[in-house]
Protein backbone atom coordinates (compact mmCIF):
# COMPACT_ATOMS: atom_id res chain seq x y z
CA UNK A 1 0.00 0.00 0.00
CA UNK A 2 1.78 3.52 -0.70
CA UNK A 3 2.36 5.91 1.77
CA UNK A 4 -0.38 8.55 0.87
CA UNK A 5 -3.25 5.98 0.64
CA UNK A 6 -2.30 4.41 3.99
CA UNK A 7 -2.44 7.50 5.79
CA UNK A 8 -5.65 8.24 4.56
CA UNK A 9 -7.37 5.49 5.23
CA UNK A 10 -5.52 5.40 8.65
CA UNK A 11 -8.04 5.67 11.86
CA UNK A 12 -7.50 8.55 14.09
CA UNK A 13 -5.70 7.34 17.34
CA UNK A 14 -7.68 5.80 20.29
CA UNK A 15 -7.52 8.54 22.96
CA UNK A 16 -5.47 6.47 25.60
CA UNK A 17 -2.88 6.33 22.94
CA UNK A 18 -2.96 10.26 22.43
CA UNK A 19 -1.41 12.69 25.05
CA UNK A 20 -2.51 10.71 28.37
CA UNK A 21 -2.70 13.49 30.42
CA UNK A 22 -4.87 15.22 27.59
CA UNK A 23 -6.99 11.93 27.91
CA UNK A 24 -6.91 12.31 31.53
CA UNK A 25 -8.27 15.74 31.67
CA UNK A 26 -11.01 14.11 29.43
CA UNK A 27 -11.95 11.48 31.82
CA UNK A 28 -11.91 13.88 34.96
CA UNK A 29 -14.33 16.07 32.87
CA UNK A 30 -16.27 13.57 32.33
CA UNK A 31 -16.49 12.46 35.84
CA UNK A 32 -14.20 9.46 35.60
CA UNK A 33 -11.67 8.46 37.75
CA UNK A 34 -7.80 8.69 37.21
CA UNK A 35 -5.03 7.46 39.02
CA UNK A 36 -1.90 9.63 39.11
CA UNK A 37 1.48 9.46 40.25
CA UNK A 38 2.22 11.79 43.03
CA UNK A 39 5.61 12.56 45.06
CA UNK A 40 4.26 10.97 48.27
CA UNK A 41 1.57 7.85 46.95
CA UNK A 42 -0.60 7.15 43.95
CA UNK A 43 -3.81 9.62 44.54
CA UNK A 44 -7.30 7.86 43.06
CA UNK A 45 -8.43 11.42 41.27
CA UNK A 46 -11.86 12.75 40.55
CA UNK A 47 -13.10 16.42 39.92
CA UNK A 48 -13.93 17.65 43.26
CA UNK A 49 -16.64 19.91 42.32
CA UNK A 50 -18.57 16.67 40.42
CA UNK A 51 -20.50 14.66 43.70
CA UNK A 52 -21.22 11.71 41.35
CA UNK A 53 -17.55 11.55 40.24
CA UNK A 54 -16.41 11.88 43.81
CA UNK A 55 -18.76 8.97 44.83
CA UNK A 56 -17.06 6.70 42.12
CA UNK A 57 -13.88 7.15 44.21
CA UNK A 58 -15.65 5.58 48.21
CA UNK A 59 -17.19 2.68 45.87
CA UNK A 60 -13.85 1.90 43.84
CA UNK A 61 -11.89 1.71 47.34
CA UNK A 62 -15.09 0.33 49.64
CA UNK A 63 -14.31 3.35 51.90
CA UNK A 64 -16.96 4.70 54.48
CA UNK A 65 -18.04 8.32 53.01
CA UNK A 66 -17.35 9.68 56.53
CA UNK A 67 -13.61 9.93 55.50
CA UNK A 68 -12.93 13.22 53.94
CA UNK A 69 -10.88 13.39 50.46
CA UNK A 70 -7.84 15.60 49.64
CA UNK A 71 -8.61 18.30 47.37
CA UNK A 72 -5.52 18.70 45.02
CA UNK A 73 -4.59 21.68 43.04
CA UNK A 74 -1.90 23.24 40.92
CA UNK A 75 -1.47 26.68 42.12
CA UNK A 76 -1.66 28.71 45.61
CA UNK A 77 -3.65 31.33 43.94
CA UNK A 78 -6.88 28.28 43.65
CA UNK A 79 -7.18 28.18 47.39
CA UNK A 80 -9.74 31.41 47.41
CA UNK A 81 -11.89 28.94 45.33
CA UNK A 82 -11.49 26.19 48.19
CA UNK A 83 -11.24 27.48 51.21
CA UNK A 84 -13.11 30.04 53.05
CA UNK A 85 -10.84 32.23 55.20
CA UNK A 86 -6.89 31.35 54.33
CA UNK A 87 -4.69 32.05 58.08
CA UNK A 88 -1.52 33.82 57.74
CA UNK A 89 0.06 30.88 59.16
CA UNK A 90 -1.44 28.47 55.69
CA UNK A 91 0.26 31.66 53.79
CA UNK A 92 3.55 30.56 55.58
CA UNK A 93 3.24 26.95 55.14
CA UNK A 94 2.46 26.79 51.41
CA UNK A 95 5.11 29.56 51.02
CA UNK A 96 8.25 26.84 52.47
CA UNK A 97 6.40 23.62 51.39
CA UNK A 98 4.50 23.47 47.96
CA UNK A 99 4.26 22.04 46.02
CA UNK A 100 5.24 18.86 48.09
CA UNK A 101 4.35 16.66 50.84
CA UNK A 102 2.43 18.70 52.93
CA UNK A 103 -1.90 18.87 53.17
CA UNK A 104 -3.32 21.68 55.40
CA UNK A 105 -6.31 21.04 56.45
CA UNK A 106 -8.47 24.83 56.30
CA UNK A 107 -11.82 25.94 56.42
CA UNK A 108 -13.64 24.73 53.93
CA UNK A 109 -15.26 26.99 51.15
CA UNK A 110 -19.27 26.69 51.14
CA UNK A 111 -18.94 25.49 47.45
CA UNK A 112 -16.62 22.63 48.29
CA UNK A 113 -19.57 19.40 47.57
CA UNK A 114 -19.89 17.89 51.31
CA UNK A 115 -18.79 14.59 49.80
CA UNK A 116 -15.54 15.77 49.54
CA UNK A 117 -15.24 16.33 53.60
CA UNK A 118 -17.05 13.69 54.57
CA UNK A 119 -20.14 16.12 55.98
CA UNK A 120 -17.52 18.70 57.77
CA UNK A 121 -16.75 22.13 57.66
CA UNK A 122 -13.04 21.86 56.60
CA UNK A 123 -10.93 20.95 53.87
CA UNK A 124 -7.72 19.39 53.06
CA UNK A 125 -5.50 20.92 50.24
CA UNK A 126 -2.09 19.30 49.02
CA UNK A 127 -0.48 20.84 45.94
CA UNK A 128 1.68 18.02 45.16
CA UNK A 129 5.30 18.34 43.09
CA UNK A 130 4.94 15.26 40.97
CA UNK A 131 5.48 16.35 37.19
CA UNK A 132 2.93 14.37 36.07
CA UNK A 133 0.65 14.78 38.99
CA UNK A 134 1.32 19.29 38.26
CA UNK A 135 0.57 18.63 34.25
CA UNK A 136 -2.92 17.02 35.32
CA UNK A 137 -3.38 19.55 37.78
CA UNK A 138 -2.36 22.75 35.42
CA UNK A 139 -4.42 21.19 32.30
CA UNK A 140 -7.23 20.27 34.49
CA UNK A 141 -7.55 23.73 35.91
CA UNK A 142 -9.81 22.52 38.80
CA UNK A 143 -9.29 20.36 41.95
CA UNK A 144 -8.94 17.18 42.02
CA UNK A 145 -10.27 15.04 45.33
CA UNK A 146 -7.95 11.90 45.55
CA UNK A 147 -7.25 9.59 48.66
CA UNK A 148 -4.10 7.10 48.18
CA UNK A 149 -4.75 4.67 44.99
CA UNK A 150 -5.73 1.39 47.41
CA UNK A 151 -8.30 -0.81 48.92
CA UNK A 152 -9.66 0.87 52.07
CA UNK A 153 -7.57 -0.48 54.80
CA UNK A 154 -4.18 -1.78 52.65
CA UNK A 155 -1.26 -0.58 51.35
CA UNK A 156 -1.10 2.24 49.31
CA UNK A 157 0.40 2.30 45.79
CA UNK A 158 3.63 3.72 44.70
CA UNK A 159 3.58 2.21 40.73
CA UNK A 160 1.12 1.84 38.67
CA UNK A 161 1.06 -1.78 38.38
CA UNK A 162 0.16 -1.72 41.83
CA UNK A 163 -3.12 0.77 41.42
CA UNK A 164 -4.00 -2.07 37.80
CA UNK A 165 -3.83 -5.28 40.32
CA UNK A 166 -5.34 -3.80 43.37
CA UNK A 167 -8.48 -1.32 41.63
CA UNK A 168 -8.33 -2.80 37.92
CA UNK A 169 -11.25 -1.66 36.45
CA UNK A 170 -12.44 0.15 38.91
CA UNK A 171 -10.02 2.94 37.30
CA UNK A 172 -10.72 4.60 34.17
CA UNK A 173 -7.35 5.54 33.46
CA UNK A 174 -4.12 4.92 35.43
CA UNK A 175 -0.96 7.02 34.55
CA UNK A 176 2.64 5.96 34.49
CA UNK A 177 4.88 8.36 36.43
CA UNK A 178 8.55 7.67 37.35
CA UNK A 179 7.58 6.16 40.90
CA UNK A 180 6.40 7.71 43.64
CA UNK A 181 10.00 9.31 45.28
CA UNK A 182 8.65 9.86 48.69
CA UNK A 183 6.78 6.72 49.03
CA UNK A 184 4.95 7.46 51.85
CA UNK A 185 1.70 9.69 52.36
CA UNK A 186 1.96 13.72 52.87
CA UNK A 187 2.07 15.35 56.50
CA UNK A 188 -0.71 16.29 57.22
CA UNK A 189 -1.34 19.68 59.79
CA UNK A 190 -5.07 20.71 60.94
CA UNK A 191 -4.82 24.41 61.19
CA UNK A 192 -8.93 25.41 62.08
CA UNK A 193 -7.63 24.46 65.12
CA UNK A 194 -5.29 26.56 67.30
CA UNK A 195 -2.42 26.05 67.64
CA UNK A 196 -2.10 23.92 64.81
CA UNK A 197 -2.21 19.62 64.88
CA UNK A 198 -0.51 17.56 63.04
CA UNK A 199 -2.84 14.79 62.43
CA UNK A 200 -0.43 12.24 60.27
CA UNK A 201 3.48 12.27 60.09
CA UNK A 202 4.97 12.23 56.86
CA UNK A 203 8.23 13.38 55.00
CA UNK A 204 7.86 16.90 56.48
CA UNK A 205 8.39 16.48 60.13
CA UNK A 206 7.29 18.38 63.35
CA UNK A 207 10.17 19.71 63.73
CA UNK A 208 10.15 21.56 60.07
CA UNK A 209 6.59 22.78 60.65
CA UNK A 210 7.23 24.20 63.98
CA UNK A 211 10.68 25.82 62.83
CA UNK A 212 9.03 27.47 60.05
CA UNK A 213 5.60 28.87 62.12
CA UNK A 214 8.08 29.82 65.07
CA UNK A 215 6.05 27.80 67.55
CA UNK A 216 5.29 24.23 68.84
CA UNK A 217 2.06 22.50 66.85
CA UNK A 218 0.65 19.25 68.62
CA UNK A 219 0.52 16.33 67.17
CA UNK A 220 -2.77 13.53 67.89
CA UNK A 221 -2.76 10.57 69.61
CA UNK A 222 -2.56 7.88 67.10
CA UNK A 223 -5.16 5.92 68.61
CA UNK A 224 -8.07 8.89 68.89
CA UNK A 225 -10.35 7.99 66.78
CA UNK A 226 -11.99 11.94 66.42
CA UNK A 227 -10.32 12.22 62.97
CA UNK A 228 -11.81 10.37 60.17
CA UNK A 229 -9.30 7.93 58.69
CA UNK A 230 -6.82 8.43 62.06
CA UNK A 231 -8.00 4.68 63.19
CA UNK A 232 -5.03 2.40 64.50
CA UNK A 233 -5.26 -0.08 61.49
CA UNK A 234 -3.99 0.84 58.36
CA UNK A 235 -1.50 0.47 55.61
CA UNK A 236 -1.50 -2.86 55.91
CA UNK A 237 -0.32 -6.41 54.42
CA UNK A 238 -2.17 -9.30 54.09
CA UNK A 239 0.72 -11.38 56.15
CA UNK A 240 0.46 -11.38 59.79
CA UNK A 241 2.36 -7.90 60.87
CA UNK A 242 4.44 -7.90 64.50
CA UNK A 243 7.27 -5.79 65.61
CA UNK A 244 9.57 -7.12 67.12
CA UNK A 245 13.07 -6.04 68.95
CA UNK A 246 16.14 -6.17 66.08
CA UNK A 247 17.94 -9.00 68.31
CA UNK A 248 14.99 -11.25 68.60
CA UNK A 249 13.78 -10.50 64.73
CA UNK A 250 16.34 -14.14 63.77
CA UNK A 251 15.24 -16.26 66.65
CA UNK A 252 11.39 -15.59 66.41
CA UNK A 253 11.47 -16.11 62.59
CA UNK A 254 13.30 -19.27 62.95
CA UNK A 255 10.56 -20.23 65.79
CA UNK A 256 7.44 -19.24 62.87
CA UNK A 257 9.19 -21.35 59.98
CA UNK A 258 10.10 -24.55 62.18
CA UNK A 259 6.29 -24.47 63.10
CA UNK A 260 5.75 -24.01 59.47
CA UNK A 261 4.79 -20.43 58.11
CA UNK A 262 6.05 -18.65 55.34
CA UNK A 263 8.25 -16.03 57.22
CA UNK A 264 9.78 -12.54 55.89
CA UNK A 265 11.77 -10.26 58.07
CA UNK A 266 12.67 -6.09 57.06
CA UNK A 267 15.08 -4.60 59.03
CA UNK A 268 17.81 -2.55 57.99
CA UNK A 269 19.92 -4.82 60.11
CA UNK A 270 22.11 -7.41 57.89
CA UNK A 271 20.45 -11.06 57.79
CA UNK A 272 22.07 -13.24 60.10
CA UNK A 273 24.33 -15.85 58.82
CA UNK A 274 22.22 -18.66 58.39
CA UNK A 275 18.52 -17.80 57.65
CA UNK A 276 16.85 -21.20 58.45
CA UNK A 277 13.85 -21.45 56.44
CA UNK A 278 12.53 -17.43 56.43
CA UNK A 279 13.62 -14.52 54.32
CA UNK A 280 15.24 -11.97 55.41
CA UNK A 281 15.09 -8.66 53.31
CA UNK A 282 17.59 -5.83 54.17
CA UNK A 283 16.43 -2.30 54.13
CA UNK A 284 18.49 0.38 53.45
CA UNK A 285 20.47 2.25 56.40
CA UNK A 286 19.38 5.44 54.67
CA UNK A 287 15.60 6.21 56.48
CA UNK A 288 14.57 8.43 52.97
CA UNK A 289 15.64 5.05 50.99
CA UNK A 290 13.21 3.55 52.99
CA UNK A 291 10.45 5.28 53.16
CA UNK A 292 10.67 5.13 49.10
CA UNK A 293 10.83 1.41 48.80
CA UNK A 294 8.77 0.34 52.24
CA UNK A 295 5.11 -0.03 50.17
CA UNK A 296 6.60 -1.63 47.21
CA UNK A 297 8.22 -3.79 49.59
CA UNK A 298 5.00 -4.23 51.22
CA UNK A 299 3.20 -5.50 48.58
CA UNK A 300 5.58 -7.53 46.94
CA UNK A 301 5.50 -9.45 50.44
CA UNK A 302 1.90 -10.22 49.79
CA UNK A 303 2.08 -10.76 46.26
CA UNK A 304 4.71 -13.73 47.46
CA UNK A 305 2.16 -14.99 49.43
CA UNK A 306 4.58 -14.96 52.66
CA UNK A 307 2.17 -15.27 56.03
CA UNK A 308 4.41 -13.73 58.48
CA UNK A 309 6.06 -10.66 58.78
CA UNK A 310 8.29 -9.38 61.49
CA UNK A 311 9.62 -5.92 61.34
CA UNK A 312 12.16 -4.02 63.70
CA UNK A 313 11.20 0.23 64.36
CA UNK A 314 13.63 2.84 63.20
CA UNK A 315 14.96 5.54 65.81
CA UNK A 316 12.02 8.32 65.98
CA UNK A 317 13.76 11.17 64.13
CA UNK A 318 13.32 13.00 60.90
CA UNK A 319 11.25 10.96 58.19
CA UNK A 320 11.56 7.93 60.93
CA UNK A 321 8.54 9.19 63.19
CA UNK A 322 6.56 8.56 60.16
CA UNK A 323 7.75 5.35 59.49
CA UNK A 324 7.36 4.50 63.07
CA UNK A 325 3.54 5.55 62.79
CA UNK A 326 3.11 3.30 59.26
CA UNK A 327 4.69 0.09 60.53
CA UNK A 328 2.89 0.48 63.78
CA UNK A 329 -0.23 0.79 62.09
CA UNK A 330 0.11 -1.80 59.72
CA UNK A 331 0.63 -4.35 62.91
CA UNK A 332 -1.90 -2.47 64.24
CA UNK A 333 -4.75 -4.45 66.11
CA UNK A 334 -6.97 -6.15 62.86
CA UNK A 335 -10.21 -5.09 64.81
CA UNK A 336 -10.32 -1.59 63.46
CA UNK A 337 -9.61 -0.73 59.81
CA UNK A 338 -9.69 2.86 58.11
CA UNK A 339 -8.82 4.67 54.45
O1 LIG B 1 0.14 11.97 50.19
C1 LIG B 1 -1.08 12.02 50.31
O2 LIG B 1 -1.65 12.72 51.15
C2 LIG B 1 -1.91 11.15 49.34
C3 LIG B 1 -1.71 11.72 47.93
C4 LIG B 1 -2.54 10.99 46.90
O3 LIG B 1 -1.97 13.09 47.94
N1 LIG B 1 -3.27 11.16 49.71
C5 LIG B 1 -3.74 10.47 50.78
O4 LIG B 1 -5.12 10.53 50.94
O5 LIG B 1 -3.01 9.86 51.55
P1 LIG B 1 -5.90 9.55 51.94
O6 LIG B 1 -7.35 9.86 51.73
O7 LIG B 1 -5.49 8.15 51.72
O8 LIG B 1 -5.47 10.05 53.34
C6 LIG B 1 -5.83 11.36 53.72
C7 LIG B 1 -6.16 11.43 55.17
C8 LIG B 1 -7.35 10.57 55.55
O9 LIG B 1 -7.04 9.92 56.77
C9 LIG B 1 -8.47 11.59 55.73
O10 LIG B 1 -9.40 11.17 56.69
C10 LIG B 1 -7.70 12.82 56.18
O11 LIG B 1 -6.51 12.78 55.43
N2 LIG B 1 -8.42 14.06 55.85
C11 LIG B 1 -8.72 14.54 54.62
N3 LIG B 1 -9.47 15.66 54.71
C12 LIG B 1 -9.60 15.91 56.04
C13 LIG B 1 -10.29 16.90 56.80
N4 LIG B 1 -10.96 17.88 56.20
N5 LIG B 1 -10.23 16.82 58.15
C14 LIG B 1 -9.55 15.83 58.77
N6 LIG B 1 -8.89 14.84 58.12
C15 LIG B 1 -8.93 14.88 56.76
MG1 LIG C 1 -4.82 6.36 52.28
Amino acid sequence: MKLAESCMTEPALPAELQDPIDHAVRILRMGGLVAFPTETVYGLGADAMQPSAVAKIFAAKNRPPSHPLIVHLAAPDQLRDWVGTVPDQAKVLATKFWPGPLTMILEKHPRVPLLVTGGGGSVGIRIPSHPVARELLQRFGGGVAAPSANPFSRVSATLASHVRRDLGDRVDLVLEGDGCDIGIESTIVDLCQSPPVILRLGAITQQELEQTLGFSVGRINRRSTASPGQHPVHYSPRAETRIVATDQLAIQAAAAAAAGQRVVVLSRSPAPLKTFDFTWWQLPEDLAAVARQLYRRLHEIDAHGFELLLLDLPADEGIGAALRDRLTRAAGNSTVRST
